[in-house]
């Protein structure tokens, strides 16, 4: 098993080019595969995530190359793609299975998706049922989890408004849209990232928001083009957050996107007291993307609650792991989809918390990290149960404890952010 050693940081300092924003990467490649023509995607994530995305497509007939941070890929039109003849493996990835099960409900083959322990315990239901409620036929296991298969179908286009607010669902919903008879519309309390909405119109798809709903037509003749991805604003996060951990830190962080349904966790931050400053700010490819810079400061704390888990929810286990540093703790509640991720992240984040010192009271919808005053944190061997944002976060918050932390499974970061460690220790100084 793979681990790292983080020793006590003095501030992080420096300049960092992020790799793609991993959201964004699974869109523009399955669009990609489903357009008319040639499309090279600048900037593709280098997430283990994003790659299985790329090998699922391969397998169902579509030529790919993927090399120097660009991915090329021969898009065969809507009705393009091939019967695989292998299981598809979307591995540790729940965009994967859950954005490819929509494409594949309405093709004219069956399909079978399966993925790593971990995504075989996610539910499955939330894209199940309203695929099934288009026409599409999809077995899973009594408990709605992976292996899926998927019976193809023709699809009648649905308005569905799903229960929890869901990226992954809504977009789901709208790909299999692509193959209906007519218009798809879901509807949302909470604007979720709307990545797909944008890349949709990019690929020349005719898409429209009005007042929360999201209508897309069926049948639409996507362009294969050429496109850029932002660097991940759920990665900058990150260092963002070690700069509130170590005095004296002051970090750059260039070409981030700054998509406004992904920003809501920049909006605590400076709420809380961060300094974050945002510069050349530019649209590219429908997104906004712009440069960050932070520099330390003791921010607030407070509490997460209601719509702004949606809305930061990748962020919540490093804004729980940022606790100990903030005056007043941090509190998170109404966040049970937690529970639902790459593990049990409130489980998971509590317990290497309390690891490493910290005052935790768990609760079934979140959690409470004590501040300052609880005391300084101690470095301790902590387990981050192969999730990768539950590793970054606690090697972040270790740096600001005393004595050395091993994080163990380490590798695990590589879902979303092969380079996390090593950059990491280039910006650190001791
Ligand atoms: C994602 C949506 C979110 C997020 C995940 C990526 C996406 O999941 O947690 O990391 O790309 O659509 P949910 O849709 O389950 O909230």
């Amino acid at each position: 098993m793979s681990k790292t050693k983080i020793s006590p940081g003095r501030k992080i300092h420096g300049v960092v080019e992020l790799p793609g924003d991993k959201s964004i990467s699974h869109r523009y490649a399955i669009l990609a595969a489903l357009a008319e023509g040639p499309s090279e995607i600048h900037n593709y994530a280098s997430a283990a995530d994003c790659r299985s995305t790329l090998k699922c497509l391969e397998r169902l007939g579509i030529d790919i190359t993927h090399k120097d941070r660009i991915a090329r890929i021969a898009g065969k039109g809507l009705a393009g793609l091939k019967a695989p003849r292998r299981t598809l493996d979307a591995e540790n990835s729940g965009t994967t299975m859950r954005l490819l099960t929509g494409v594949l409900a309405g093709q004219s083959f069956p399909s079978k998706i399966t993925g790593d322990s971990s995504l075989r315990r996610r539910p499955m239901r939330r894209v199940l049922d309203p695929l099934g409620a288009m026409g599409a036929r999809i077995g899973a296991s009594d408990g709605g989890t992976a292996p899926l298969e998927i019976h193809g179908a023709s699809l009648h286009s649905i308005d569905y408004t799903p229960p929890i607010p869901s990226a992954q669902v809504k977009s789901s919903i709208l790909l299999a849209g692509l193959y209906a008879d007519g218009v798809t519309t879901v509807h949302e309390s909470v604007a979720t990232r709307d990545h797909l909405e944008l890349a949709l119109r990019e690929f020349g798809a005719d898409v429209h928001v009005v007042k929360g709903a999201v209508t897309v037509k069926a049948r639409p003749r996507l362009q294969g083009r050429t496109v850029t991805v932002p660097g991940d604003l759920s990665s900058a996060v990150f260092f963002i957050a070690a700069a509130l951990v170590l005095p004296d830190s002051n970090v750059i962080i260039h070409n981030v996107g700054l998509n406004p349904t992904r920003t809501r966790v920049l909006d605590l931050l400076l709420s809380m007291g961060a300094p974050i400053h945002i510069a050349s700010l530019q649209s590219r490819d429908g997104e906004l993307v712009g440069d960050l810079s932070i520099q330390h400061s003791t921010i607030a704390g407070g509490t997460i609650s209601g719509a702004q888990v949606a809305e930061m929810i990748d962020e919540l286990p490093m804004l729980a792991a940022l606790g100990p540093y903030t005056e007043a703790g941090i509190e998170i509640r109404d966040a049970k989809e937690l529970r639902v991720k790459e593990s049990d992240r409130i489980a998971v984040i509590a317990e290497g918390l309390r690891r490493l010192g910290a005052k935790v009271e768990e609760f079934p919808d979140g959690l409470k990290v004590e501040g300052r005053r609880a005391g300084k944190l101690r470095g301790a061997k902590v387990d981050p149960h192969g999730d990768h944002r539950i590793a970054m976060a606690l090697a972040v918050a270790a740096l600001g404890a005393c004595g050395d932390t091993t994080i163990l499974d380490s590798d695990c970061a590589a879902v979303s952010f092969p380079e996390f460690f090593p950059t990491l220790a280039r910006l650190t100084e001791r």
